[in-house]
């Protein structure tokens, strides 16, 4: 009689990566949930070491300074798809890394090289530590921090679609203009895609899903397949 060990699939690795309001978050912990799989938000990393530097008066501006002080702050990210966590020396930040004060600098804390080093470096541990495999979301996934993920996916979405999603994500708070949202997320994938270290970029071998047109819902069912086609050919 075969044991459940045996007939349990090997741990997978699936890399999300794309720019801001394409579904990645709500698509990445659905994948997740659904195949049973750990959940990394490594964008909540970039956030809660920028919130880290704004708190203890670093100027993120001065890059030498921000290096200085990139290995102080200890991270911890809960990788549980229904709840996923994040802290930084034991203090849940979930809600302050979201504030416009951090989304405004964080694509400069995150292009300093010895930042994504040592952030690179964590996630590269949680990744390994996930005994059924993991979701990891970010920008430089598949390209950079797990080149050898069994699945890579792209996700993409018109401007105008990916700022109408965050616009109706924000409602209420600080960035219900539509253009104005239009533009802090060029201006935010523009650092992001441009920067010197692991930028924003599709892997060559990565699935590029355009979600503009598809309901969350069938963004999650078109990666799940993927996950389930990548297992049945392994
Ligand atoms: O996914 P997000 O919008 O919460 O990410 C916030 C910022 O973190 C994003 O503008 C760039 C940075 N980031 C990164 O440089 N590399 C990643 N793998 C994930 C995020």
């Amino acid at each position: 009689m075969e044991t459940a060990a045996r007939t349990a699939p090997a741990a997978v690795i699936v890399a999300i990566d794309g720019p801001a309001g394409t579904g990645k978050s709500s698509t990445s912990k659905a994948v997740a949930a659904k195949l049973g799989l750990g959940y990394l938000d490594t964008g909540a990393q970039y956030r809660a070491i920028t919130w880290w530097m704004v708190n203890n008066g670093i100027d993120v501006e001065d890059g030498v300074a921000v290096a200085d002080a990139a290995r102080k702050p200890v991270i911890v990210s809960g990788t549980d798809p229904a709840a996923p966590t994040i802290t930084v020396d034991g203090t849940d930040v979930s809600a302050p890394i979201r504030t416009q004060e951090v989304t405004s600098r964080v694509s400069a804390v995150s292009a300093v090289p010895e930042v994504r080093q040592v952030i690179t470096e964590l996630q590269r541990t949680i990744a390994t530590e996930a005994p059924r495999g993991m979701v990891v979301e970010g920008r430089d996934i598949g390209t950079t921090v797990l080149p050898d993920a069994d699945l890579k996916i792209f996700l993409t979405a018109s401007a105008e679609a990916r700022a109408a999603r965050r616009s109706g994500e924000l409602k209420g708070k600080d960035a219900s203009d539509l253009a104005a949202t239009q533009a802090a997320l060029a201006k935010r994938d523009a650092a992001d895609s441009g920067r010197k270290a692991s930028p924003l970029a599709k892997a060559d071998d990565a699935v590029e899903v355009d979600t503009t047109d598809l309901t969350l819902d069938q963004v999650i069912e078109c990666v799940v397949t993927l996950v389930e086609e990548k297992r049945a050919a392994a």
